[in-house]
C-alpha cells in the first residue's frame, strides 16, 4: 500500500469541525496503544470554544479501553464527554465521572462492547476515529499497536476518520488477526484453538464511501513506564509462581503448561518476572488483553514463545526495538479485537491461566476491582471479569495493605463486588496463596486470614469471625461487616477498628 489516496488530508482542526455536540464517537486502539492522538486533541479545543462562548458541545464516547491523556486526558479537561464506556484509567476523567455531573461513565466486560453496540443495546456511533499506519484507495487498512472496537466502530459508525500515524512501520502489516463474530442466531464457533491461531484478516476493510479523510501524524503512543518490581510485589510474584509450579508438579496443569492471561500494571510485570526466571515453568504462550514490556523481554529470553493481545502497551523504546526487529517478532505476536482476545469461549476452551489484580477482597474470596472503598471509581473491570469468568485457574494478587496500612485489602465483606466467590480461585498477596477450590465459606476465611491478610490485621478479622457467631452458610454480622471501612472513614485508619461499637 502507499500514500496516493484518494482520500482528503485534513487537519485535526478540520477534522474536528466536522463532528457536532452531541454525536457519538468510536476511537480506535486499547490502552494508549493504537488511539487517535490529534483529532481528539482538536475536539477538546472545539468544544472550549463553544463553551467560551456558552454553547454546549459534548460528544459520547466509546473506546477500546483506556486511552492516553491525548484522548480522555484532554476531552475530560474540556468538559466535552457526555457518556464514556468502556474502561477508562486517566486522571482527570475519573475526577469527572465520580462526580454527580461529570461524564456518565458504565463500565463494562470490555469483551461485550462490540456486540452491544450491534445488538443495538447501545448507541451507534456516528464516527469512527481509527489510527492507521497505512490505507489504500479500497479502504484497506493496516492498524497500528492496538485493535480495540476498531472493526465494529468502522462498520457501524456512518463516517470515518483516519488517523495516518507514519511513526508505526507499514511492516505492521500481518501481525493484526481482524475478525468479528456473526450475531446470534447466526454465531459459529471462533476458529482458534491456541493461541497463535488466526481466524480472520491481516487487514481492516473500511468502506471507502465512508471515510471523510485522513490526518496525518508521527506521534508516539503515550505509554507510561513501570517502576521496576519492589519488595512486595516481587514476593506477590513469587507466591504465584510456587503455586503454579506445584500444580505442575500434582498433575493439575499439564506438563507442556497453559497459555497465561495476566492483567496490567506493577504487580503483572513483577509475577511475569518471576515466572520468565522458574527454572520448573517451561516457556508458555500468553493469551492476554495487554501485552507489557515483560512480556517482550521474555520473548528475547525464550521464554514466552508466542502472545496474542489487543494492543502491544509497551514503553516506547521496547515498541521500537519491535519495529527494528520485525523478523524476529512477525512470528511471535498477534493482536485481535477485543471481542476475541478476551472471549469467553476461547479463554474457556484454551484453558487459560489468568491473574489479575484486586483493589480489595474479602475473607470468602469475593473481589473488588474497581471502587475505593465502595464508591469511588478507581478504572474500571476492564478484561479482568471476561477471564475471571471462564478461566482454568483464576488467580488474583493483591497487596495486602494499602495506605502505609491504613486500609487492610482484605475485609469481612468488599464494599463493590465485581468477582464473585464463585468465579475467583486462589488469592495471593505478599504473605502467601489461599487456594479456595473445593473450600466452603468458613474454610475460605480461615485460608485467606492465616495465609494472605497482614499480620497486623490478623487479630481483628478472626475477632470479626467470632463476632458472627459462625451461624449459616456464609457467616457475617450485617451491622458490622462494613466496620473496618466506616472507621477509615472516620479515623483514616482501620487499625483503630472496635468490634464492640457496631
Ligand atoms: N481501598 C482503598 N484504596 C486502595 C485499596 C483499598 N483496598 N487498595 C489499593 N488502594 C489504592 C492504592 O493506595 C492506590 O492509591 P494511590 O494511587 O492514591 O496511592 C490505588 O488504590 C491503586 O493503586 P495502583 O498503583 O493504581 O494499583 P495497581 O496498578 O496495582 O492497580 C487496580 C490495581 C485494581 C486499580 C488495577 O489492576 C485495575 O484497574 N484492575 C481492574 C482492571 C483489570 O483487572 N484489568 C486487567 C484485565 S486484563
Amino acid at each position: 500500500m502507499s500514500n496516493s489516496f484518494q482520500f482528503p488530508i485534513l487537519t485535526a482542526e478540520e477534522a474536528a469541525n466536522l463532528i457536532q455536540n452531541g454525536d457519538i464517537l468510536g476511537f480506535s486502539g486499547f490502552t494508549p496503544a493504537g488511539a487517535p492522538k490529534e483529532v481528539s486533541k482538536a475536539l477538546a479545543a472545539r468544544a472550549e470554544a463553544f463553551h467560551a462562548q456558552g454553547q454546549e458541545f459534548k460528544v459520547g464516547v466509546y473506546t477500546g479501553a483506556s486511552t492516553g491523556d491525548s484522548t480522555d486526558g484532554v476531552l475530560a479537561r474540556a468538559n466535552a464527554i457526555s457518556f464514556r464506556t468502556p474502561y477508562q484509567s486517566n486522571k482527570d476523567l475519573r475526577n469527572s465521572l465520580n462526580s454527580p455531573d461529570g461524564a456518565r461513565y458504565f463500565d463494562m466486560h470490555l469483551s461485550e462492547l462490540a456486540q452491544d453496540m450491534r445488538y443495538g443495546f447501545l448507541p451507534k456511533p456516528n464516527w469512527a476515529v481509527i489510527e492507521v499506519c497505512d490505507i489504500n484507495n479500497d479502504g484497506e487498512a493496516v492498524l497500528t499497536s492496538g485493535v480495540g472496537i476498531s472493526p465494529t466502530i468502522a462498520r457501524l459508525a456512518d463516517k470515518v476518520i483516519i488517523e495516518l500515524n507514519e511513526r508505526h512501520p507499514k511492516s505492521l502489516r500481518g501481525i493484526h488477526d481482524i475478525y468479528e463474530p456473526a450475531d446470534p442466531p447466526y454465531r459459529k464457533e471462533i476458529p482458534i484453538y491456541k493461541p497463535s491461531d488466526r481466524a480472520g484478516s491481516p487487514i481492516l476493510k473500511i468502506d471507502p464511501k465512508k471515510i471523510a479523510g485522513v490526518v496525518i501524524t508521527n506521534r508516539k503512543d503515550e505509554v507510561g513506564g513501570f517502576t521496576t518490581p519492589d519488595e512486595i510485589t516481587s514476593r506477590i510474584g513469587k507466591h504465584v509462581v510456587e503455586f503454579l509450579t506445584g500444580e505442575l508438579r500434582a498433575g493439575r496443569i499439564p506438563a507442556s503448561f497453559l497459555p497465561i492471561q495476566s492483567g496490567v500494571g506493577n504487580i503483572a510485570n513483577a509475577v511475569m518476572a518471576e515466572l520468565g526466571e522458574s527454572k520448573e515453568i517451561p516457556a508458555f504462550e500468553m493469551y492476554t488483553e495487554v501485552i507489557q514490556d515483560s512480556v517482550i523481554g521474555l520473548m528475547k529470553e525464550g521464554r514466552v514463545k508466542f502472545a496474542s493481545g489487543c494492543s502491544l502497551t509497551v514503553t516506547d523504546p521496547v515498541l521500537q526495538e519491535v519495529y527494528d526487529n520485525m523478523d524476529f517478532f512477525h512470528d511471535k505476536l498477534v493482536l485481535r479485537p477485543e471481542e476475541i482476545s478476551n472471549n469467553p469461549e476461547l479463554v474457556r476452551r484454551m484453558g487459560l491461566i489468568t491473574i489479575n489484580t484486586a483493589l480489595e477482597a474479602d475473607i470468602y474470596g469475593n473481589i473488588n476491582s474497581t471502587h475505593v472503598l465502595g464508591t469511588k471509581m478507581m478504572n474500571g473491570l476492564g478484561g479482568s471479569g471476561d477471564f475471571t469468568r471462564n478461566a482454568y485457574i483464576s488467580i488474583y494478587t493483591t497487596p495486602s495493605t494499602a495506605k502505609g496500612g491504613a486500609i487492610s485489602s482484605i475485609v469481612p465483606m468488599v464494599s463493590h463486588i465485581d468477582h464473585s466467590e464463585h468465579s475467583v480461585k486462589v488469592l495471593v498477596t505478599e504473605h502467601g496463596v489461599a487456594d479456595l477450590r473445593g473450600k466452603n465459606p468458613r474454610e475460605r476465611a480461615e485460608l485467606i486470614i492465616e495465609n494472605c491478610v497482614d499480620p497486623s490485621y490478623r487479630p481483628m478479622l478472626r475477632d470479626y469471625l467470632k463476632l458472627t457467631g459462625g451461624k449459616g452458610q456464609t457467616p457475617h454480622s450485617l451491622a458490622a461487616c462494613f466496620g473496618m471501612h466506616r472507621t477509615f472513614a472516620e479515623t483514616g485508619d482501620m487499625r483503630n477498628t472496635d468490634w464492640s461499637k457496631f
